[in-house]
């Protein structure tokens, strides 16, 4: 992916096809994060049970959701222009009820309601399990808020209702929230403290999607390598727990090979990393089994330690440098993706080198680059004066972009000649003769389809690139299949 990446500006309408007797129509829109979307697949669970049958139209839906994300403004934006549309669309249908989900839920509260009069309902991310009631009050003419975070909801007692899917690659979480506290960020705001997800529920989901057929799972968090299961709670509490419950602990590490070792033949991928978090215990894990993708995201935000400080990243430019040496010397071949962000507060010219100059550094494969929007709440906002000018930010962003081209080309050119294991996930989004899948390192492969079908392995050799695909032709199917 060499280009930005504005995680609102595709919404995505979900399908979900059930018979059940009662039913009412439900049509789900997401944005934002992969964390969102599954979320949604959580939603459309609990509402499944209450007679919600999805709909790809709006035009039939009896209640309409937006799942929606607060990471910069331009997100916000978008989702109040979508409400406009389904405002226009209420006027020919007064019953249909609208209401708002996910991260601007939890930022603005029933402030929401007073200001898009269109919503008749405002639910946090840790309040789905209270839908059934507030649809209940909403159709009985109230308007519904609940927005409560929780210490211990995982929803890991919920079997999502996969959504929009292939059928070969899954979404599994397995922490929510966040105690990063970076001064940018308004995630540890909407989603609350960091807690684990029960490794048996995560296990027991991984052999189920292997049941029905998938071959590829990511394990989300915000966090993914601070996952600390010790029983439940949150992780700032670990320190109060039982001798026996430190004992019995399960680290990102050790779920990781939990999970490597219950399905051995399905990928599995994680995301997000953090640096300071990321422990050399997990590269070594990804090294020993052959089924954990050869992939890490692992954003760095900025490559100057003025700025990395402001940002209280807490760790140094030189300690991630010493992290990606770590990596390429356990695993050579390791995909490593970054987020970036240009012209935070105070970032000078010099700052902005310094990320240029990490970038020629690490040679990242892709990447997903922003410039800084302030966020209402967060520290930067409350203790930093947003003074980089636009232009300035929007030329810095431009120089970033333009030198991840660069490297992701670098990156695909050296898989010229090789010979890779791909997993087909679709038809080409270009040509509907040609297969869609992604190498271990999770850059994507395209190729003639022959007799070849979705959910295979491949092995295919790659003949041609450009900085975002590889080209090739499948040689037979890889070991990895049956
Ligand atoms: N402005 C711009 N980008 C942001 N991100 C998070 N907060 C902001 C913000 N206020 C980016 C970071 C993060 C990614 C998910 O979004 O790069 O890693
Ligand atoms: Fe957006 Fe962050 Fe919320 Fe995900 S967690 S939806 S990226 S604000």
């Amino acid at each position: 992916m060499d280009k930005v990446i504005d995680e609102n500006v595709q919404g995505s309408a979900l399908i979900l096809d059930t018979s059940q007797e009662n039913n009412r129509k439900l049509y789900i829109e997401s944005y934002g994060c992969q964390m969102n979307f599954s979320d949604s697949e959580i939603v459309a669970s609990i509402l499944a049970t209450e007679g919600f049958n999805t709909t790809d139209r709006l035009e039939e839906a009896d209640l309409v959701l937006v799942n929606t994300c607060s990471i910069r403004e331009k997100a916000e934006t978008n989702v109040r222009k979508r409400l406009e549309k389904f405002n226009a669309v209420k006027k020919t249908k007064p019953h249909m009820k609208v209401g708002v989900l996910g991260c601007m839920a939890e930022r603005l509260k029933s402030q929401l309601l007073e200001e898009e009069k269109i919503v008749d309902m405002v639910v946090g991310p840790d309040a789905y399990k209270d839908l059934p009631n507030l649809i209940r009050e909403i159709d009985e003419g109230r308007n519904a808020v609940n927005v409560i975070l929780s210490k211990e909801e995982t929803y890991g007692d919920i079997a999502p209702v996969r959504l929009n899917s292939n059928g070969v690659s899954a979404f599994v979480s397995i922490t929510r929230g966040c105690d990063n506290m970076c001064t940018f960020c308004v995630v540890p705001f909407t989603r609350g403290r960091e807690r684990s997800r029960d490794p048996q529920s995560i296990i027991k989901e991984i052999n189920e999607l292997w049941q029905q057929g998938y071959r590829e799972v990511t394990l989300l968090g915000q966090n993914v390598d601070s996952y600390l299961w010790y029983g439940g709670g949150l992780k700032k509490d670990y320190d109060k727990a039982s001798e026996i419950q430190k004992a019995t602990a399960v680290d990102f590490a050790g779920l990781l090979s939990l999970a490597a070792r219950s399905q051995p033949k399905m990928r599995i991928r994680f995301s997000t990393s953090n640096p300071q978090d990321m422990t050399l215990e997990v590269v070594k894990t990804m090294a020993k089994y052959q089924n954990i993708c050869n992939y890490i995201h692992l954003p760095v935000q900025s490559g100057s330690d003025r700025i990395l400080k402001a940002m209280n990243r807490l760790h140094t430019r030189k300690e991630y440098m010493t992290l990606i040496d770590d990596i390429r010397t356990i695993i050579p071949e390791c995909g490593i993706s970054q987020d970036i962000i240009a012209g935070f507060p105070s970032e000078t010219e010099e700052d902005h080198r310094d990320t240029l100059s990490l970038m020629d550094h690490v040679k990242y494969d892709f990447g997903f680059m922003f410039a800084y929007s302030e966020r209402p709440g967060t520290m930067a906002a409350r203790k930093l004066a947003d003074d980089v000018p636009d232009e300035v930010k929007k030329r810095r962003l431009t120089e970033i972009i333009d030198l991840q081209r660069k490297h992701s080309l670098y990156r695909t050119k050296k898989y010229l000649g090789k010979t890779e294991e791909v997993l087909i996930e679709g038809s080409s989004k270009k040509s509907d003769a040609h297969w869609m899948g992604r190498t271990s390192a999770n850059t994507v492969v395209v190729f003639p389809k022959e007799d070849y079908k979705v959910g295979d392995f491949v092995d295919v050799t790659i003949s041609d690139c450009t900085s975002a695909t590889l080209l090739g032709n499948a040689v037979g199917l890889s070991e990895n299949n049956g």
